[in-house]
């Protein structure tokens, strides 16, 4: 028997890097998925194969052995190998394991992938093990895998991809699921600029280090952003939603992890007609989101693709991780 699993991708709308610190993110599930197709093996190895990005290989303890691809490639599943190995410690089972990973979700772009795959190996496992894993044990197992991949990253990640919709998220408060009702339309651009979002929230935390009361000023205004875009999300004011994000990306800016690239993505989006935009994730690279009306998707995208990024249409997606057993 075999498990298939799937969780999705996701944008930040507010709060990336203030929601390290404090006050909510506001973050959308995009239906761009993460897939994880867990079996059994008689032997003890944990097995990988991740031909999509063009490697395979397995861990003997903590050692990396690739089959196909270069060794570094093993750090890759550093997150993806602790949320399975947290899964089975959980569990109580010992048992070796062949894990697939596809995914559409593009990598170290600030769009979730990391997080995706790890919520759907918990899952995979889960299942597979007959674990009858409730939501909240996946998300806080996907957890454990995040942390390897991003230090202490907020959590946000492997929330919104175990649960899918759209999550006003706090640390250390309950997690609120708003109901939308229709998509609201957004465009995402990728400056295809590859980051690590540790380096960036290390970067954020040094310049706080530095300048303690103008960064503490800068996050209180991202929270304030964070909070009126909440309810301007509610009453579905998309023109004063534009103007948050407006702000939120002059604020994101300021604390140094915008690049050239999303800005000019950014400032191509607005000058097609787009009611605001900003950047997406940790910055540093990565991506952009603009909303928009949905009669200027073809402006926004081609205003994108001039300066070099590459346009994504997204639809919000209400579905969180889902598994199913196929064999
Ligand atoms: C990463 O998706 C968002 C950040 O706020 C980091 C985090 O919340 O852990 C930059």
């Amino acid at each position: 028997m075999s498990v298939e699993a799937t969780a999705p991708g996701k944008a930040i709308l507010f709060g990336e890097h203030s929601v390290v610190y404090r006050g909510p993110a506001i973050v959308l599930a995009i239906d761009k998925r993460a897939k994880i197709i867990a079996e059994k093996r008689s032997d003890k190895r944990i097995h990988f194969d991740c031909l999509d990005m063009g490697f395979e290989g397995y861990f003997e303890g903590d050692v990396y052995v690739p089959i196909r691809g270069e060794a570094w490639r093993g750090r890759r599943l550093q997150g993806m190998r602790v949320a399975a190995w947290k899964t089975l410690e959980h569990l109580g089972q010992e048992t070796g394991l062949s894990l697939t990973a596809r995914s559409d979700i593009p990598v170290a772009a600030g769009l979730g992938s990391s997080a995706a795959i790890c919520v759907a190996t918990v899952a995979a496992v889960g299942e597979l093990l007959g674990g009858n894993l409730s939501k909240k044990e996946t998300c806080d197992l996907a957890y454990e895998g995040e942390k390897v991949v991003h230090g202490t990253p907020s959590g946000v990640d492997n929330n919104i991809s175990t649960y899918g919709g759209v999550l006003r998220y706090e640390r250390g408060e309950s997690i609120e699921r708003l109901e939308l009702g229709e998509g609201l339309p957004f465009v995402i651009g990728n400056s295809r600029r590859k980051r690590s979002t540790r380096r960036l929230v290390a970067r954020v935390k040094a310049l706080r280090e530095r300048e303690p009361k103008l960064v503490d000023g800068l996050i209180d205004a991202m929270v304030g952003v964070a909070e009126s875009g909440l309810e301007a999300l509610k009453e579905r004011d998309l023109r004063r939603l534009g103007d948050l994000m407006n702000i939120n990306h002059g604020l994101l800016a300021s604390l140094g992890v915008s690049i050239a690239r999303l800005d000019l993505m950014v400032h191509a989006s607005r000058g097609a007609g787009a009611y605001g935009a900003k950047l997406t994730g940790a910055g540093g690279g990565g991506c952009m989101i603009a909303l928009l009306n949905p009669s200027k998707v073809e402006d926004i995208r081609k205003a994108i693709w001039r300066t070099r990024g590459e346009p994504h249409v997204v639809n919000i997606s209400n579905q969180g991780v889902e598994t199913r057993r196929i064999k």
